[in-house]
């Protein structure tokens, strides 16, 4: 199996609930490792850059506006298949369709405050953790 890397964001409503330490503690379990840590209160022009991709959904200033409400945690984990592995971890978009055990069912509230964020694929991966971590070894 490979050894990945994938963006990992605890969401500012994680970090309003001092709940960082707890979704931490879920993605350790998992042997998920951090490799690289930020705490930063995203600017809306970051969020907007961040999540380009959703720019034309309806839901894009809601989102910009959640995730600029606060400051965020922004990891790079490492492990075999960190990608996949950490979206098992996150579980479902929506909390309320997450498995037991997740972060998203332990910790979200709904398909907006949803508790972390995960990247989708390795292309994704590529580009968030350089968004973030400028220069930092993507595999
Ligand atoms: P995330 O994994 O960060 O990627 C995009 C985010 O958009 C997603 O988590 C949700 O927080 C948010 N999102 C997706 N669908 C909706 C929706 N219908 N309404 C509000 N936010 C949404």
């Amino acid at each position: 199996m490979a050894t990945e890397r994938t963006l990992s964001i605890l969401k500012p409503d994680t970090i309003e609930k001092n709940k960082a330490g707890e979704a931490l503690a879920i993605i350790e379990a998992t042997g998920l490792r951090p490799v690289a840590a930020r705490m930063v209160h995203l600017t809306r022009k970051q969020a907007e850059g961040f999540y380009y991709v959703h720019r034309e959904r309806k839901f894009f200033g809601e989102l910009v506006d959640f995730m600029t409400r606060g400051p965020v945690l922004v990891l790079v984990l490492e492990g075999d298949n960190a990608i996949a592995r950490y979206r098992e971890v996150m579980g479902a978009t929506d909390p309320a369709k997450a498995a037991e055990g997740t972060i998203r069912k332990r910790l979200g509230a709904n398909v907006g405050e949803n508790a972390c964020h995960g990247s989708d694929a390795p292309e994704t991966a590529k580009f968030e953790i350089g968004y973030f971590f400028p220069g930092f070894e993507v595999g």
